[in-house]
């Protein structure tokens, strides 16, 4: 695995972030090799046992973020910065624009559920794009082709248009791969508001938020709450071009903010 090298290049134009023609280094389509084959429905439920119950871990945020720091993202083909500097980015760039207390927590807190690769997760696992387990895969998912390995393709009751799912039963009926964006989830639902939390669940979902597929599964209410996921995607992606963030100059208003929402240690 890499170490953190070099500062992404801040002169990078934006339509060139998650340009996977351009630079799809071959690390990140070995990523996806590993993540569309096994990435089963099967997988995602076993995962979910083990993590929803919460009983990994108690640690404060800013503990968890600290446990982070130590990991390169192999999925994402945009930035070589820290995983804390990531979420700094993201949390000053939303401060900056204005944004409500929640919504810079939010920022900060996007991607802690990658500490699920020091619980041994394999990265594929953990981050990259997410997807519907269960239903058929959308031709919107990055690298689509490597679908052909993965077992659940010769299921074919998992590869109608609604697979085990009900039309717009909901995405909180809907088992997506398995990775941070649930775990993160999971872990702060009972402490933010709901905006927060489909930021924080669907942020990776690149094939509903960004390309519209997935709407067939979707009701109401998570297409009006999808609006905060774009809305937040922004700050995910082309923050990470930016100026790295002065840690001691902002680390006491981020101390203040996550004791607004978070007791000293919560259940990971
Ligand atoms: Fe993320």
């Amino acid at each position: 695995m890499a170490q953190q090298s070099v500062f992404t290049d801040p002169d990078k134009p934006q339509e060139q972030f998650r340009n996977y023609e351009a630079e799809a280094r071959e690390s990140v389509r070995e990523f996806y090799r590993l993540n569309h084959r096994y990435q089963t429905l099967d997988f995602v439920l076993a995962k979910k046992r083990e993590y929803l119950p919460k009983t990994k871990r108690r640690m404060g945020i800013w503990e968890a973020m600290e446990f982070l720091n130590t990991l390169v993202d192999d999925s994402d083909p945009d930035t070589d910065l820290s995983q804390i500097e990531h979420l700094m980015q993201a949390s000053e760039a939303i401060r900056k624009d204005g944004g409500p207390r929640w919504f810079i927590l939010t920022g900060l807190l996007h991607d802690l559920g990658k500490v699920l690769c020091l619980y041994g997760e394999p990265q594929w696992a953990v981050v990259g794009d997410t997807f519907p387990v269960g239903c058929a895969y959308s031709g919107e998912i990055v690298f689509p082709e490597f679908f052909s390995a993965n077992p659940d393709r010769k299921v074919p009751q998992f590869q109608t248009k609604y697979g085990v799912y009900e039309p717009n039963c909901g995405l909180d009926n809907v088992h997506l791969s398995f990775g941070h964006d649930e775990y993160i989830y999971q872990v702060t639902k009972r402490y933010l508001p709901e905006e927060a939390l489909y930021m924080l669940r669907y942020h990776s979902f690149y094939p509903a938020h960004k390309h519209g597929a997935y709407r067939h599964l979707m009701n109401t209410h998570d297409e009006q709450m999808f609006e905060w996921v774009r809305k937040f995607n922004p700050y995910d992606l082309y923050s990470k071009g930016r100026e790295r963030p002065n840690l001691p100059e902002i680390l006491p208003f981020y101390e203040g903010l996550i004791a607004e929402y978070f007791p000293a240690q919560i259940d990971w």
